[in-house]
C-alpha cells in the first residue's frame, strides 16, 4: 500500500500546488484500472497537467477518454506492458512528446496515430515488437522532428512511402530493426534530416541518403564500400564494429568535406588503412579520428599529414607491429605524443611495450620474405628469358637473313625450307598464295 500512499500524495500535490503542471507517477507498479479510477475522481484537476510521467508501470493499454488531459504536452508511457493505446476522445490534442518505448506493441492501431495529435514533435516507439510501418501509420505527423523505431523486428516491413510526410523530421533512429536493405526512395522527402542511425542492420550497401545529413551511424553493418558517398554537411560518421571491413581507403571519404569526427572502433578484421596521394586534401576538417580495437598492425606513412593536423587521434588496442614502418609516428613533432597510445603486440622482444619506450634503432624491419621471394623470382625469370632471347637471336641470325619474305607486291615469295616431298604442304602454300593474289 506504500505506492498508493505516495500516489495520493502526488495527486494532492497536483491538487493544491496549482503552479505544478508536472505529474510524476513513474515506477509505482500502477495498473491502468487503479490509475483511471483514481484519476477520474480528480478529473477536473488534471486539466492543467502538461507533463504526465507514467514510466515503469504496469499499463497494458491506455485510453485518453477516462482522463481530462486537455493541456497535456508530454506523455511518458515507456516501460509498461502496453499492447495498444488510443487517442479518441478529443477533437485535437496538444500532445508534443509521446514516449511508448519498451512496451509490447505489435502494431499501431488506426485510432492511435491519427489526425487528433497533429502537433506531435517527438515520438519514441523503440524496443517494441512492431513488424510493419505502413504508408498510413505516420501520415499525420507533418511537424514531427524526432522518430525512433529502433529495436523493433521490422525487417523489410517499412513501406516505401512510410516516411514521406515527415518533412520536418530531423532525427531518425532505425537502429537494429533487422532491415536487410533501405530502399533508395525511403528518405527522399526528408530534406531536414540531420541525424540518421542505420546501425546494426544486416545491410551491405549504403542507401541513397538525404543531402543535409550531419550525423550518420553505420556501425555493425556489413558495408564494405563507401564510394560515391556525397554528404558535404556530414560532421560525424560512425563506422564501429564493421565486421566485414578488412581494408579501408580514406580517399573513399573525399566527398565528406565537412567531416569532423570519424570513429572506427572494434573493426576487428580491419588490417589495412590507407590514404594515397591525390589532388586536394582528404577530410580537411577532421578533428577527431578513433581507430581503436581494430586489427591494424601498421600505419602507412602516407597518413602522416592527416595524423599531424588532426587534434585528437586515438589508436589504442590494435595489434601493432613495432618495426621501422612505425618509426615516423615517434618522429611526429606533436605535443600529443601519439606513440604513447601505441602498445606493441609484435615482434616478441617489444611485446607489451609502448612505442614511445623503444629507441628508434631498435625499430627494425625484418626482410619480408613474402615480398622478397616474388621479387627475386621475377628478376631471375627475367634474366633467363633475356638470355634465351639473346641466344635465339645469335643462333638464328644467319638463317633469318636467308628467308625472304613477301614484299609489298606479294609476288616474290620463296620458301627454301619447305620440304619438297611434302606435297600437301606445298599445295596449301600454293593455294593460299593464289588466294592472296586474288585479294590484291
Ligand atoms: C523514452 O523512454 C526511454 C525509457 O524510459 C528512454 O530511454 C528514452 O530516452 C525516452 N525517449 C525520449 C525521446 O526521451
Ligand atoms: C496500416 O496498418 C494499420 C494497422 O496497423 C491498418 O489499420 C491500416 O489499414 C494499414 N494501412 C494500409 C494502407 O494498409
Ligand atoms: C538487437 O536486437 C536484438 C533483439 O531483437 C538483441 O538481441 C540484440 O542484442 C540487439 N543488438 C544490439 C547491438 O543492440
Ligand atoms: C560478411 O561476413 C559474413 C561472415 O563473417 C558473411 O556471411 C557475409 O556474407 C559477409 N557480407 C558481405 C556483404 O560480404
Ligand atoms: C617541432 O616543434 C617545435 C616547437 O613545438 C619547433 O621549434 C621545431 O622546429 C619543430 N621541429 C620540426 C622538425 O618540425
Ligand atoms: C606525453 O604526454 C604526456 C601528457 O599527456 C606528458 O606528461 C609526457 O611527458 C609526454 N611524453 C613525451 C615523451 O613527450
Amino acid at each position: 500500500m506504500m505506492w498508493l500512499g505516495s500516489f495520493i500524495f502526488l495527486a494532492i500535490v497536483v491538487l493544491f500546488v496549482s503552479a505544478t503542471t508536472v505529474v510524476d507517477l513513474s515506477f509505482h507498479k500502477l495498473k491502468k484500472e487503479t490509475f483511471f479510477v483514481r484519476m477520474q475522481s480528480q478529473y477536473n484537476h488534471l486539466k492543467g497537467v502538461t507533463d504526465l510521467n507514467l514510466k515503469g508501470n504496469e499499463f497494458d493499454s491506455f485510453l485518453d477518454c477516462s482522463t481530462n488531459l486537455e493541456n497535456l504536452r508530454t506523455l511518458d508511457l515507456s516501460q509498461n506492458h502496453l499492447v495498444r493505446f488510443f487517442f479518441l476522445c478529443k477533437e485535437e490534442y496538444n500532445l508534443q512528446v509521446l514516449n511508448v518505448s519498451h512496451n509490447k506493441l505489435e502494431y499501431i492501431d488506426d485510432n492511435a496515430f491519427n489526425d487528433r495529435i497533429p502537433k506531435l514533435k517527438i515520438l519514441d516507439l523503440s524496443f517494441n515488437k512492431l513488424t510493419v510501418v505502413n504508408e498510413t501509420m505516420l501520415q499525420y505527423f507533418t511537424v514531427l522532428e524526432y522518430l525512433s523505431l529502433s529495436h523493433n523486428p521490422i525487417g523489410d516491413g517499412i513501406h516505401e512511402s512510410a516516411f514521406w510526410n515527415l518533412e520536418a523530421l530531423k532525427h531518425l533512429d532505425l537502429k537494429n530493426i533487422s532491415a536487410p536493405y533501405f530502399s533508395s526512395v525511403f528518405f527522399k522527402t526528408l530534406t531536414n534530416l540531420s541525424t540518421l542511425d542505420l546501425s546494426w542492420n544486416p545491410i551491405d550497401t549504403i542507401p541513397l541518403l538525404p543531402i543535409n545529413l550531419q550525423e550518420l551511424d553505420l556501425s555493425g553493418t556489413q558495408v564494405i564500400s563507401f564510394e560515391k558517398l556525397y554528404l558535404p554537411k556530414l560532421r560525424e560518421l560512425k563506422l564501429n564494429y564493421m565486421s566485414n571491413l578488412t581494408s579501408f581507403a580514406l580517399n573513399d571519404l573525399e566527398n565528406l568535406t565537412g567531416l569532423e569526427i570519424l570513429s572506427m572502433i572494434g573493426c576487428r578484421r580491419l588490417i589495412q588503412l590507407s590514404l594515397w596521394p591525390q589532388l586536394g586534401v582528404v577530410l580537411p576538417r577532421l578533428q577527431h579520428l578513433s581507430i581503436k580495437e581494430c586489427g591494424l598492425e601498421t600505419l602507412d606513412i602516407e597518413l602522416r599529414a592527416l595524423v599531424k593536423r588532426t587534434p585528437v587521434v586515438e589508436l589504442d588496442n590494435n595489434p601493432w607491429k613495432c618495426d621501422c614502418k612505425l618509426e615516423w609516428i615517434g618522429l611526429l613533432n606533436s605535443s600529443r605524443n601519439l606513440s604513447r597510445d601505441i602498445r606493441c603486440y609484435a615482434p616478441d622482444q617489444h611485446h607489451g611495450k609502448l612505442l614511445a619506450e623503444i629507441p628508434n634503432y631498435e625499430l627494425e624491419c625484418e626482410y619480408d620474405s613474402s615480398i622478397l621471394y616474388p621479387i627475386l623470382w621475377t628478376c631471375l625469370s627475367l634474366i633467363i628469358v633475356f638470355l634465351i632471347i639473346a641466344m635465339i637471336v645469335v643462333f638464328f641470325k644467319r638463317p633469318i637473313s636467308q628467308w625472304s619474305f613477301k614484299g609489298k607486291n606479294g609476288d616474290t615469295v620463296t620458301y627454301k625450307n619447305v620440304i619438297e616431298s611434302n606435297n600437301d604442304l606445298v599445295r596449301i602454300l600454293a593455294v593460299s598464295e593464289a588466294h592472296e593474289r586474288n585479294e590484291e
